[in-house]
């Protein structure tokens, strides 16, 4: 069983009388325990609604979405999670170590194991130094660091990111890139989206490239580009987004 599955998930956003707009259509995802798995795509092509199903943020159309066999209500399985969402919103008067508290209470850890980790993830994400800065005052970037460090507040198994990288330099992108292969090779799965391809090519072990709303490719890097020909990444986007419109004309 993969650890990660989705079967036929399918998302239909409904506005309004008889408007619908496809958020996902049949997405079939298999993530093994151990990978750096990347949702790549152009805007709009449904990574954040796939995320957002698989963590119960969002309920399917038709469809499932399961994590360690279980369906996104399951409290036993979301222990073992962590999220960091594309546009989190924080309560901005809190500091970093406030902030990383309440998700610790949220998580019902006691206040010793609250302490230490912390002291740990603040130091890991590079905050140690801001613990009396407010989130207002806080930079997108130091934004980006603080949400990565709650959502490792309850050492989940897996580790679900949007976009974890938009908004930040090229330094603290290969920061964050480095702090991901770090906590892989502690044993935690990472599913990320992102639509930068040079970082999905940096760290994932394997990718899906999704596009209006369907997965179109999954597979290794090398795999991809040895079935399309590609030089690179970039052109292997190009030549199965190009593929796919001509099978499927909108
Ligand atoms: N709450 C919503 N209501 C209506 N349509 C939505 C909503 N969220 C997303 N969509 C639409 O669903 C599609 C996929 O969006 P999204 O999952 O956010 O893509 P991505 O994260 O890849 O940019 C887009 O066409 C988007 O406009
Ligand atoms: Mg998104």
């Amino acid at each position: 069983m993969a650890l990660i599955e989705t079967k036929d998930l399918t998302k239909i956003y409904e506005l309004g009388w008889n408007k619908k707009v496809i958020g996902l259509n049949q997405v079939n995802l298999q993530i093994e325990e151990g990978e750096i798995f990347g949702i790549l795509g152009p805007n709009g092509s449904g990574k954040t609604t796939c995320l957002k199903l698989l963590l119960g943020v969002l309920f399917p159309t038709s469809g499932e979405a399961l994590i360690m066999g279980k369906g996104p209500l399951d409290v036993n399985m979301k222990k073992h999670v962590g999220f960091l969402p594309e546009n989190p919103y924080y309560y901005d008067y809190l500091t970093g170590p406030e902030l990383l508290k309440f998700y610790g209470r949220l998580f019902d850890l006691s206040p010793a194991e609250i302490n230490n980790r912390t002291a740990r993830l603040l130091e890991m994400v590079g905050l140690a130094g801001a613990k009396r800065l407010s989130l207002r005052h806080y930079s997108k970037g130091m934004l980006e660091r603080i949400g990565l460090a709650a959502s490792l507040i309850n050492d989940p198994k897996i580790l679900v990111l949007d976009e974890p990288t938009t908004g930040l330099d090229p330094i603290g992108c290969k920061e964050t890139r480095d702090l991901l292969l770090q906590l892989n090779q502690q044993g935690k799965t990472i599913l990320l989206s992102s639509h930068f391809l040079s970082e999905v090519e940096r760290v994932c072990s394997r990718i899906a490239i999704f596009h209006r709303g369907n997965l179109i490719e999954q597979g290794t890097l090398k795999e991809l580009i040895g079935q399309y020909q590609a030089n690179t990444l970039e052109d292997l986007f190009v030549k199965s987004i190009e593929k796919f419109d001509q099978q499927h004309p909108a």
